[in-house]
């Protein structure tokens, strides 16, 4: 998007000087696909692939491949075809995942083996049952397995935002010795809040041994509605890598939804400071690749990409729009790939939405003839949720709309 081509242009810096980056490592093919409803065979992955390598995802997340020989086999092919992303598969902190993994990865331009192991006092002694330090001597063996492995090791404290903050930090100073190169801080159930998430990289960052040679890195699930947010203060934080998927599939509620996070970088840019090497233009096509490949649609309400986010029906919306579009619009379909704003016409329209229609329509009534269609619009529109074209002629006419 062009600074001029923003309503809100003076308030952005987007185009005007080359921001910093964030990198964008999605997961709709790992954790997005292992939600109940989201599975996808190889074929559908593979063209998902391709969909997010044209998008401009720095790293892509192909899947877990010790966990089924074919989400093995969907990773390695993807590692195969794709030139653009990295080309990351997901690993335990376990020899057979971690060999599994690069073996899968052996065909990529650029590999990631991401690795993770869970930090946090519930997970150590409910599931992994390990002291605080069998889980860093865990971590750190399996990086530097790894790391000889692939072409870089990315380390996730499952649980992350439950953890200790003084242990984490111990962790990831640990896990940058042995070898990892992205530090990842996922709030894996989805409970923390974005005052915390930002202070949470910042205490990191400050105190992590070795946190200026590595990118820390955001993965924000949804339970209680707030991944984008979370994800979006551990940028202002300084973390320079956002994990998120495509439609904010996911694990239960759901991960950072990828659009919303970019848009909102986007559209604030001179707010964070920060951009990503997304093609926005490209997100609505992607968006509606995934639910034909799934058969999920996405909430009509859905921001950047469901079919209400440029559309408006209340009259004195539609009145702000047909004056200037910045009244009720802070970017463009256009911008997201999505066609062009609709003024939908309802029973909360008003008549200068109704007149525009009807001129693109080639009519041109008069004032007296506008009062009886605006009259009988009204009492149609009564009947039904969305008034269409067809309706408009029959009522232009002076035919029943209704017949
Ligand atoms: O939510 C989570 O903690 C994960 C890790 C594997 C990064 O998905
Ligand atoms: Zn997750």
């Amino acid at each position: 998007m062009n600074p001029q081509d923003n309503p809100n242009s003076e308030n952005s810096d987007v185009g005007d000087v080359a921001a910093e980056r964030v990198r964008i490592f999605d997961t709709t093919l790992r954790d997005g696909e292992q939600a109940p409803g989201f599975s996808m065979d190889r074929r559908a992955k593979l063209r998902m692939a391709h969909a997010l390598e044209a998008l401009g995802v720095d790293i892509l997340e192909a899947g877990f491949p010790n966990a089924s020989p074919d989400d093995f086999a969907s990773v390695a092919e993807i590692a195969r075809v794709l030139r653009g992303p990295t080309v990351a598969g997901l690993a335990r902190c376990h020899d057979g995942d971690i060999d599994a993994c690069a073996r899968a990865l052996q065909g990529a331009q650029r590999s990631r083996i991401h690795l993770f192991l869970s930090t946090s006092p519930l997970h150590r002694e409910h599931k992994l049952n390990m002291s605080k330090q069998q889980v860093i001597d865990t971590a750190c063996a399996a990086i530097e397995r790894a790391k000889g492995l692939c072409h870089e090791v990315e380390f996730s404290a499952e649980d992350a935002m439950r953890t200790e903050p003084e242990y984490l930090v111990e962790v990831f100073s640990a896990a940058i010795a042995a070898g990892a190169t992205t530090v990842n801080v996922p709030d894996t159930v989805g409970y923390t809040t974005p005052t915390e998430m930002g202070e949470r990289i910042a205490y990191l960052r400050k105190h992590v041994r070795g946190a200026d040679q590595v990118v820390f890195s955001t993965h924000c699930h949804d339970d209680l509605g707030m991944a984008v947010a979370n994800s979006l203060a551990g940028v202002a934080a300084g973390a320079r890598q956002v994990e998120c998927t495509i439609n904010g599939i996911g694990e239960r509620a759901g991960n950072a939804s990828m659009e919303e996070v970019v848009m909102a970088l986007r559209v604030r840019g001179a707010f964070f400071g920060v951009d990503t090497g997304i093609d926005a233009r490209k997100l609505y096509p992607t968006s509606r690749l995934l639910t034909q490949l799934t058969g999920q649609a996405v909430a009509r309400n859905k921001a950047v990409v469901g079919e209400n986010a440029f559309a408006h029906e209340s009259g004195i919306h539609q009145h702000g729009m047909l004056k200037h579009r910045g009244t009720y619009e802070i970017m463009r379909p256009q911008d997201v790939g999505m066609g062009e704003t609709k003024l939908v016409l309802g029973k909360h329209s008003g008549r200068h939405a109704l007149r525009q229609r009807l001129q693109q329509l080639g009519h041109e009534p008069d004032e007296a003839a506008m009062d009886s269609i605006f009259a009988r619009f009204k009492a149609l529109a009564d009947k039904k949720r969305e008034v269409h074209d067809e309706d408009l002629e029959a009522i232009a006419l002076g035919m029943d709309p209704e017949a």
